[in-house]
C-alpha cells in the first residue's frame, strides 16, 4: 500500500478557536409566546440515545431549554449551508446581550421564514422540527450545567424521543445510509461537505 505523506513539524500555536471540523445542528426551541427559535451550532456529541450539546448561556437557545427543557436536533446536509448562514448573524434574544451586538447580531423573531425553513410539527415535543433537514431528533433535556470554570458556556444533555428522517436516506427500513446521507461539517468558520468514502469500521 502506499504511504501518505506525513508532516511531521510542529508549531505552538494559540488559535482564536478549535472548531476543528463537526456537523452543524439546527437547534429548536421553545420561546415564551410559544413560537420557535432556530439556533445553529456544531458543538454536539452523541453517545448511545444521549446528544450533549455545547451552548453559550447569553443566547435564547438556553434561555428558552432552561424555561421548557424540550428541543429538536435537526441536522442539515450541505445542500443547507446558505440557509443557515442566513440566520447565521441573528439571535432570538431581546434585547440583544452587549457581547453578541458586539460581534453584529442583531434581534429576529422569525428565523423560519428568515432561513427560507419550513417549520413541521413535532410528534412528542412542543418546538417544531425543520422540514428541509433530512435528520429531525426530537429531544427531551435531562440536565444543564454551567461548569464553575467558566460561565460563558453550558453543556446540555439531551436524550434522543424519536428520530425522523427524510427517506431517501433511509435503509432496510430502520438505518440511515451513510452513501445517501453527509452532514454539513463547520471547519475552523468554514462550511465543508464530505469527502470521499474512505472505508469502513468492523461493526459497520
Ligand atoms: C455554523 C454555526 C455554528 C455555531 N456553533 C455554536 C455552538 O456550538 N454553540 C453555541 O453556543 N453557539 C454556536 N454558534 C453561534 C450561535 O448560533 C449564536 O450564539 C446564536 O446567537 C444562537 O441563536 P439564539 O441566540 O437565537 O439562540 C454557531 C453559529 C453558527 C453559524
Amino acid at each position: 500500500m502506499e504511504k501518505a505523506s506525513v508532516e511531521t513539524e510542529t508549531k505552538k500555536i494559540q488559535p482564536q478557536i478549535l472548531y476543528y471540523g463537526t456537523p452543524v445542528i439546527l437547534l429548536t426551541t421553545l420561546n415564551e409566546d410559544g413560537t420557535v427559535n432556530i439556533s445553529p451550532l456544531s458543538s454536539s456529541w452523541a453517545l448511545g440515545n444521549y446528544i450533549i450539546l455545547g451552548l453559550g448561556t447569553g443566547g435564547k437557545a438556553f434561555e428558552n431549554l432552561k424555561r421548557h427543557p424540550e428541543c429538536v436536533i435537526n441536522i442539515p446536509d450541505p445542500a443547507l449551508w446558505k440557509n443557515v448562514e442566513r440566520i447565521a448573524h441573528y439571535t432570538g434574544k431581546n434585547p440583544v446581550p452587549e457581547d453578541k451586538k458586539l460581534h453584529g447580531f442583531t434581534y429576529n423573531p422569525e428565523k423560519y421564514e428568515t432561513g427560507k425553513f419550513t417549520a413541521i410539527e413535532s410528534e412528542s415535543v412542543q418546538p417544531a422540527r425543520i422540514l428541509e433537514c433530512p435528520i429531525q431528533i426530537e429531544a427531551k433535556v435531562n440536565a444543564i450545567r454551567v461548569p464553575d470554570y467558566c460561565e460563558e458556556f453550558s453543556i446540555v444533555e439531551t436524550e434522543a424521543v424519536h428520530v425522523h428522517a427524510h427517506k431517501n436516506i433511509i435503509i432496510e427500513e430502520n438505518h440511515i445510509n451513510p452513501d445517501k446521507w453527509s452532514p454539513l461539517i463547520y471547519n475552523f468558520r468554514h462550511y465543508y461537505g464530505l469527502g470521499e468514502k474512505l472505508g469502513v469500521t468492523f461493526r459497520a
